[in-house]
């Protein structure tokens, strides 16, 4: 049987750089969830389809082929043949993402795959709701988290750095805008597995998240 690692939490609470800072060390395959459903997102913002007419959604979202693949230990993935890697990390793309993922039929699609990745590979696998629905099963799970301000407060510096300009108080309204979305669907919302270990990473470098989650995983195998 696979080895498997759930990570859920809301957006920008690191659990993609930690997760794949994990991957590495625990020599696991990092399976990044939210990239597949910005796929999808990406493919409906190129189609120009009406985001407010779930059936078109639903229509549109059977054409649009997904897969992955790891390529030199990098997820890519693949739009109808196409590597969208660097299409995948727009704000626009995100939101977008955040709206179309609580519709069933785009889940099911999705779970699928995802459910299929974890059982052929050892793989620690981030999105919001892998330890309550994709992965229940999964040896370990974490819930990573930090407070909203701290959370803008990263994502304003990641802009910053890129040389794009952004206003800090904006960004704090998405995130909780995008909190709130995520958490408040009726399907499959974000929350808390009862077994998952929360770690709140506010005060935390992702050195120490990282070294936290593996001390977790060993703790979790030995309790086994
Ligand atoms: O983690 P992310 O920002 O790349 O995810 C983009 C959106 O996709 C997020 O707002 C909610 C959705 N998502 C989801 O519903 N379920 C997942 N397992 C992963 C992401």
């Amino acid at each position: 049987m696979a080895y498997n690692i759930a990570i859920d939490g809301p957006a920008g609470a690191g659990k993609s750089t930690i997760a794949r800072a994990v991957a590495e060390k625990m020599n696991l395959i990092y399976v990044d969830t939210g990239a597949m459903y910005r796929a999808i997102a990406l493919y409906l913002l190129r189609e120009k389809t009406d985001l407010q007419d779930q059936e078109k959604i639903v229509e549109q979202c059977r054409k649009a082929d997904v897969t992955i693949r790891y390529e030199g230990g990098v997820q890519v993935v693949y739009l109808n043949g196409e590597n969208v890697n660097a299409c995948l990390r727009t704000e626009e793309v995100g939101s977008t993402a955040s709206v179309i993922s609580p519709i069933p039929e785009v889940r099911k699609k999705l779970v699928e795959l995802q459910r299929r990745l974890a059982s052929g590979n050892d793989c620690i696998m981030d999105g919001r709701d892998i330890g309550t629905c994709v992965l229940p099963e999964a040896q370990t799970k974490i819930y990573l988290t930090a407070s909203s301000s701290v959370r803008a407060k990263r994502r304003f510096e990641e802009l910053s750095a890129k040389g794009e300009r952004c206003d800090l108080e904006k960004i704090r309204a998405d995130i909780e805008e995008r909190d709130r979305r995520d958490m408040n669907r009726e399907t499959s919302p974000l929350r808390r597995a009862e077994d998952a270990v929360l770690v709140d990473t506010s005060d935390m470098t992702i050195q120490e998240a990282v070294e936290r989650i593996i001390a977790i995983c060993s703790e979790s195998s030995e309790s086994r």
